[in-house]
């Protein structure tokens, strides 16, 4: 999927929903796009497709992306996507593809999963959709996922990509 362009986020006003809904609250309706590039337009650029360094092609096995917000952070780009959290270096620019040079990986919690299913939620909707992207200083960004929704946020250290949930 080509998706290099994602609406521009509203953390703040998710992240105020987020704390008035309680762990429990639910996520608001998505709004559509704003705009939808023409495929031709965008070959003009080079794309993200989910290839990480030394991947010609996604893994197999992989997911196709589902790129939920983008945080643009100098010549570096973090792209939340469903249970995973990239890191793109923008620079230097090498080729038509641009890869991701650190992946996270951040799943629903299981037992979240489990009740998010008994509540008759498709599979699909359990996942863990990083809604919310946010630098909370030089050093740390914050990071919001919805966790079978029951949204959960983490603190990562930027410099180090070493801290987990
Ligand atoms: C982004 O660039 C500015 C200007 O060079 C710098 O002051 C700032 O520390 C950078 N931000 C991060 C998070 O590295
Ligand atoms: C993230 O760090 C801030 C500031 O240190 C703290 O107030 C907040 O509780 C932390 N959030 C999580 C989810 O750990």
């Amino acid at each position: 999927m080509r998706t290099p362009r994602a609406p521009p986020p509203r953390p703040a006003l998710l992240l105020l929903l987020l704390l008035l809904g309680g762990s429990h609250g639910l996520f608001p309706e998505e709004p559509p796009p704003l705009s939808v590039a023409p495929r031709d337009y965008l070959n003009h650029y080079p794309v993200f497709v989910g290839s990480g360094p030394g991947h010609l092609t996604p893994a197999e096995g992989t997911d196709d992306l589902n790129i939920q917000r983008v945080l643009r952070v100098n010549r570096t780009l973090f792209i939340g996507d469903r249970d995973n959290l990239y890191r793109v270096e923008l620079e230097p620019p090498t080729s038509m593809e641009l890869r991701y040079q650190r992946k996270l990986t951040w799943r629903s919690n299981p037992s979240d999963i489990n009740v998010c299913r008994m509540k008759g939620k498709q599979e699909g909707e359990c996942r863990n959709f990083v809604k919310v992207l946010l630098l909370r200083d030089e050093s740390t960004l914050f990071v919001c996922g919805s966790n079978a929704f029951n949204p959960v946020c983490a603190n990562y250290s930027v410099s180090h990509r070493s801290s987990k949930p």
